[in-house]
């Protein structure tokens, strides 16, 4: 058998708590002098934040912040941010934030330097290739919840304001030069936020060492990325200030984005299209429609997952695992299903169109068709 693949792995990263205090350095040591931090409305008045403009203001680097970024982030949001970016004369971002002020910081970056809509560069085939790789600004990432990984990426995810559906855009150059994982950054995260996207960081582990694709390396982390949230999130959750626990789900975290090179799967499939219409927080609705997918999914995987159990101490193969992510749910106050987050049967057939053709569909190891993403959103809500 000859064994042929294409891995990249990441990004220079500075982990630990208080390292956010490094941030202008790093910043000028990928030669920006004028950064625009880019963050989400809701941590724009928090104060993190004004203490990252502290840190780039004290090293002479201005303290410019981009903040209309809605939750789930939009094409809209990128064109002011690119606007922004573009008027105020910035050399670099800092992508600030959850994924949505990380992946909106990233992709104003890219189009920075774009002519082409961003559409044009959306994760199929080889399309990132028509981007002008020398005009993408550098990107120095600083997560503030721990669960998207997208600090680690080298995909943005941003939402088609006109057709309500969420596009993976992609470039190598996504990937920031430095990301500085500081885990004091996440301790103010409201509980909900903590479950939310730490079963986002389980969702990517789990979809990845599921996926029939070749990546070994992946494949240990993604295990260890699991045991990591089994020992850490209920720890994270019910105290927001044991930082052992926050430093470990940030790893996690980056972990799982590491790990879902290796593909994702119909967790994230289903998962798409609920964010895109119903705006629902995306983490929680991978944590809802989790054990229904796991359940269509258990021909192809029942020793696989067997394998992670033995691994993560979990007695009972697949079914003890079944249970114990029942049992994770629970203790982290996710909903059983998606109506308690909103979501109505109503759009059902659409949303199902939507999820077979999503990216991520392609690495379920059973094959989801229209029929089957019907009854699983069925069942979901
Ligand atoms: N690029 C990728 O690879 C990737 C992977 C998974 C998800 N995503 C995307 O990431 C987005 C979700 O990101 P998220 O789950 O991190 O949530 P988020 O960025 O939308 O943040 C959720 C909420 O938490 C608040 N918040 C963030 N950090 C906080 C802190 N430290 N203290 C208090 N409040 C805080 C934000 O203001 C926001 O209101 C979605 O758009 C999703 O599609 C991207
Ligand atoms: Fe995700």
């Amino acid at each position: 058998m000859t064994i042929t693949a294409n891995w990249s792995y990441p990004t220079a990263i500075k982990f630990g708590a208080g390292r956010i205090k490094e941030l202008a350095d790093h910043c000028k040591a990928v030669g920006m002098k004028k950064p625009l931090l880019v963050t989400d409305r809701g941590l724009s008045t928090m104060a993190i934040t004004k203490e990252a403009l502290d840190i780039l203001d004290a090293a002479g680097l201005g303290r410019a912040m981009f903040a209309e970024v809605d939750p789930n982030p939009t094409d809209r949001n990128l064109e002011a941010g690119v606007k922004a970016f573009r008027d105020g004369g910035h050399d670099g971002v800092v992508a600030f934030g959850g994924g949505s002020g990380l992946d909106l910081g990233k992709a104003v970056a890219f189009m920075a330097g774009q002519t082409r809509p961003v559409w044009d560069f959306e994760d199929i085939g080889d399309w990132w290739t028509r981007a002008n790789s020398d005009g993408i600004a550098p990107i120095v990432a600083v997560p503030t919840t721990a669960g998207t990984g997208s600090e680690v990426g080298r995909a943005s995810v941003i939402t088609n304001s006109e057709t309500h559906t969420k596009k993976v855009i992609f470039h190598p150059k996504f990937l920031p030069s430095v990301t500085i994982c500081d885990p004091e950054l996440t301790v103010g995260m409201p509980k909900v936020i903590t479950s939310g996207t730490g079963m986002d960081a389980f969702a990517h582990c789990l979809e990845a060492y599921s996926s029939p694709f070749y990546h070994p390396m992946s494949q240990g982390i993604a295990l260890e990325g699991m045991r990591l949230v089994k020992e850490f999130l209920p720890r994270a959750y019910r105290d927001g200030t044991d930082i052992e626990a926050r430093a470990n789900m940030m790893s996690a975290a980056a972990m799982g984005a590491v790990a879902f090179q290796k593909g994702l799967g119909a967790i994230h499939s289903l998962s798409h299209p609920v964010g895109a219409i119903y705006n629902t927080h995306h983490g929680m609705t991978n944590a809802v429609v989790m054990p229904p997918v796991l359940t269509f999914n258990r021909p192809a995987i029942e020793a696989k997952i067997a394998s992670a159990a033995a691994y993560l101490g979990i007695e009972g193969g697949f079914d003890g695992f079944f249970d114990y992510v029942l049992r994770l749910r629970e203790e982290l106050g996710v909903p059983d299903k998606l109506s308690a987050l909103g979501v109505g049967t109503d759009r059902i057939d659409e949303m199902a169109a939507m999820a077979i053709v999503d990216p991520t569909a392609g690495g379920n190891p059973v094959e989801l068709t229209l029929d089957a993403a019907k009854r699983l959103f069925v069942e979901c809500i």
